[in-house]
């Protein structure tokens, strides 16, 4: 079954927040389904939380496309309803060479990876001539604009965007040119929150925010980090909706602990000699 469509997306502005997450594989993909979220981002985030980089530039079009396939596998899973909308990153140097280039990538990610659409970060002329390109090839985009970080060496860190009023100014910019190039949607991330709350009110699209305040039309985060999953980043913006290093270490704990001292497995998990009326299938 399709996901959301973009232009769903785009007509829940001003009528509800939309909700989006990141999400890299098919067991979490069931759980996002189920849970009714409107749209999921197969992140080049991924270069962190799954490959264990120090940021995202390594990713690759193949990297995204595989992880886009596996969460695409794990949607489906309720009866009636649309699964979340899929849209794939657009890795660092897959679409800021040429806008040629840039459709080439896109066009794997959606005939390979199962994108609905791609999402790529900047506002500046290429970046916004890509998205031409893209979108007039039928291609639904979602623009990304302030602190993208896949620009991490030229900002000099992971550092908020918009504080000067020139560099608020060129993100202000960048969010008009990308809606004028046909995204359907734009992300705002690590910006102060009157800048994301203005933003948001100029554009016809809606925007989802991340370290963005509360002014944004949606919200994006990465799942590993709403999940406490990573106790070695906490940045002001992620709010922990639950406890998982703790649950699942502890969990962890205990499989040890009982496998070392023979309490695992026990009867009820371990097979008799008698033909069994149903073996247990996964
Ligand atoms: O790669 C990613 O996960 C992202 C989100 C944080 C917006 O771009």
């Amino acid at each position: 079954m399709a996901g959301k469509t973009a232009r769903e997306i785009l007509a829940m502005k001003g009528e509800q927040k939309i909700t989006m997450v990141t999400c890299y594989d098919a067991t979490f993909a069931r759980l996002v389904d189920r849970a009714g979220i409107d749209m999921v981002l197969v992140g080049d985030s991924l270069g962190m939380v799954i490959q264990g980089r120090e940021n995202t530039l390594p990713v690759t079009v193949d990297d995204v496309v595989y992880h886009g396939q596996a969460v695409k596998r794990g949607f489906g899973s309720v009866a009636g309803k649309a699964p979340p909308h899929l849209t794939l990153d657009m890795p660092f140097m897959s679409f800021q060479v040429t806008p040629t280039k840039a459709l080439e990538a896109a066009g794997r990610l959606v005939k390979e990876g199962g994108a609905e659409s791609v999402k790529l970060e900047g506002g500046h002329d290429e970046a916004a001539r890509a998205t031409a390109r893209m979108v007039a090839s039928g291609i639904p985009v979602v623009g990304h604009v302030g602190l993208t970080p896949q620009s991490v060496h030229a900002f000099g860190g992971f550092k908020v965007q918009g504080r000067e009023p020139d560099r608020a100014e060129q993100i202000r910019e960048e969010a008009k040119r990308l809606e004028d190039a046909g995204c359907f949607a734009i992300v705002l991330e690590g910006m102060p929150t009157p800048l994301a709350a203005e933003i948001s009110a100029s554009l016809r699209i809606p925007t989802i925010g991340i370290g963005a305040g509360n002014g944004c039309d949606g919200q994006v985060l990465v799942m590993y980090d709403l999940l406490g999953m990573n106790a070695t980043f906490s940045p002001k913006f992620v709010k922990r909706f639950a406890d998982l290093e703790k649950t699942i270490g502890d969990a962890l704990g205990a499989y040890a602990r009982e496998v070392r001292d023979g309490t695992f497995p026990d009867e009820a998990h371990s097979f008799s000699a008698a033909a069994p009326a149903k073996q247990a299938k996964r």
